[in-house]
């Protein structure tokens, strides 16, 4: 079992980051390999909206910029068998560099060939401040999830005032969907 972790999370620790650590500690106690994609260390461009608006990427499920780093990352989620979005929550949204890459991956991936398809996907956002914005983010990331067939395994939400139990929660996430269970299956 291999995880993948995309991670909109521009910083080595802090919030966002005690969860995505959480999270792999959970899959490895489970014996799965984990990758996380940390997207902030990339250089990504913006989608170009190529032609009329489609461009090549809905027929070819690839991006015409995909040497920037956009074709080795989807790579990585291709090999992994089950993922994790992570992402502060800026704005009400995630992390601009998540947004980026989600955007041009649902124009590549979101046809019956798409490569996020029945994946097993914990889907998590950190709000710092206020606190506001957790469900416009995961309301985000679960529309990123519908359009491209990704089945989204649970949805975590952590703040500066529950960190201590949602990082236990998140942690038994992964241990869970890294040992094999799926969306449905009654425990
Ligand atoms: C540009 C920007 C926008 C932000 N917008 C929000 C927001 O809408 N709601 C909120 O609760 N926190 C907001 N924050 C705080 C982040 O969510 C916070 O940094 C995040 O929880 C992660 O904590 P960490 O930075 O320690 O990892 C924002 C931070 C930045 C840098």
């Amino acid at each position: 079992m291999r995880i993948g972790i995309i991670s909109g999370n521009p910083k080595q620790d802090g919030l966002c980051q005690s969860i995505i650590n959480a999270i792999k500690d959970g899959a490895t106690k489970a014996g799965a390999e984990v990758d996380e994609i940390r997207l902030c260390d990339l250089d990504l461009k913006a989608c170009q909206v190529c032609g009329d608006g489609w461009g090549m990427c809905a027929r070819e499920n690839r991006c015409s910029y995909g040497n920037d780093g956009f074709d080795d990352t989807l790579a990585r989620i291709d090999q992994s068998n089950a993922l994790v979005f992570a992402s502060p929550v800026y704005w009400g949204e995630v992390s601009e560099t998540l947004k980026i890459f989600l955007d041009r991956l649902r124009r590549c991936q979101y046809g019956p060939k798409g490569i996020l398809r029945g994946k097993q996907t914990l889907i998590v956002a950190s709000p710092g401040g206020s606190g506001n914005g957790l469900l416009s983010t995961l309301e985000q990331l679960d529309r990123f999830c519908r359009h491209t067939g990704a089945t989204i395994f649970d949805y975590i939400g952590i703040n500066r005032w529950n960190r201590d139990y949602k990082q236990v929660a998140a942690e038994a996430a992964a241990f869970a969907m890294a040992s094999g269970r799926k969306n449905g299956d009654t425990v």
